[in-house]
């Protein structure tokens, strides 16, 4: 038997259209009861049906327990996953989400600066929801975006106390991002979420600072080749007895499903977590962009993952 994916059922509470093509929805436990806990900035798997999984940062904070919110930016270029949730998610319907996982750590000594781009700003709300709550200062927003940015209802505080500096890139340039971070390479977090070139400035930026003192979200994992380049190998799944050979056509990924494995996929490009498995004979070959090295010491992102030698056991 496969191990069983751990979900949390929720309902629907409210949907709000808020313009720009953003929808946010409040999902609650049908009787009410607090669900299960969050870092600041963390992130949920929505089962969607037909097999469609996408991940998406919680907006609000830990405190605020009897509810998930998530902000969902219809991406027409998209897989579907944000056009299923913009029109056929209502109000009152059940959705099985994921146990929330990974969240930012803001430092709480030194400065914490962010770095958004229009809806990449969701998971810094939390934090900055969080932070507002314990009375802590010790951070900056920098958030662009195209005209006036959605979601600034969730920080109305944080903006009026000038913790959050707005660029309307439609009447102002980008900013310069190595030069909002640059005042703070000595201390505290940098963290940033948008869109490409932003990321690749920060990326860019941080570069030599210390793992632990920077923070990158990506909505887009990177392009995956379709074919492995790494030989065919032996997969053992401890949990369920089963074993297969992985070649270069198929994958581990599609190994599994081969094996009718069930294993969430989200962004099947290494930069959710979704799938993320235990592993105990290896070593695997890590190509994603969400465990830290000790979590790799004993976890894999399987959609991205091979094995470095002739045998890979995965706990499932
Ligand atoms: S599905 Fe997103 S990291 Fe594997």
């Amino acid at each position: 038997m496969a191990k069983a994916i751990k979900a949390v059922s929720t309902i629907v509470s409210k949907v709000e259209d808020l313009g720009h093509d953003t929808k946010r929805f409040t999902l609650v436990d049908q009787d009410d009861w607090e669900l299960p806990p969050f870092r600041p900035g963390a992130h949920i798997d929505v089962h969607l049906g037909n097999g469609l999984v996408r991940t998406y940062s919680l907006c609000n904070e830990p405190d605020d327990d009897r509810r998930y919110v998530i902000a969902v930016k219809r991406e027409r270029e998209g897989r579907g996953g944000s056009s299923f949730l913009h029109d056929c998610v209502e109000v009152g319907q059940p959705i099985s989400v994921s146990l929330p996982r990974g969240g930012i750590v803001p430092n709480p000594a030194g400065t914490n600066v962010f770095v958004a781009g229009g809806i990449g700003v969701t998971p810094f709300i939390s934090v900055i929801r969080h932070l507002e709550r314990r009375g802590q200062s010790n951070y900056a927003l920098h958030w662009t975006s195209r005209g006036l940015p959605i979601l600034r209802d969730m920080i109305v505080p944080a903006i009026e106390a000038g913790r959050v500096r707005l660029y309307d890139t439609t009447k102002q340039a980008q900013p310069v991002v190595a030069e909002i971070v640059g005042d703070f390479a000595g201390s505290g977090l940098a963290a940033c979420c948008g869109p490409a070139p932003m990321l690749k400035a920060f990326e860019d930026a941080v570069s030599a600072w210390p793992e632990d003192r920077k923070h990158i979200e990506m909505f887009t994992p990177p392009k995956v080749p379709a074919r492995s380049d790494v030989p065919p190998y032996e997969l053992y799944l401890s949990a369920s007895k089963k074993l297969a050979t992985v070649t270069p056509d198929v994958g581990l990924l599609g190994t599994l499903d081969a094996l009718g494995v069930e294993v969430p996929v989200s962004c099947g490009g290494g930069i959710c977590g979704a799938c993320r498995t235990r592993w105990t004979e290896g070593p695997p070959i890590h190509r994603d962009r969400v465990l830290s090295p000790a979590e790799r010491q004993n976890e894999l992102i399987v959609c991205v993952g091979d094995c470095a030698g002739q045998r890979l056991v995965l706990d499932l």
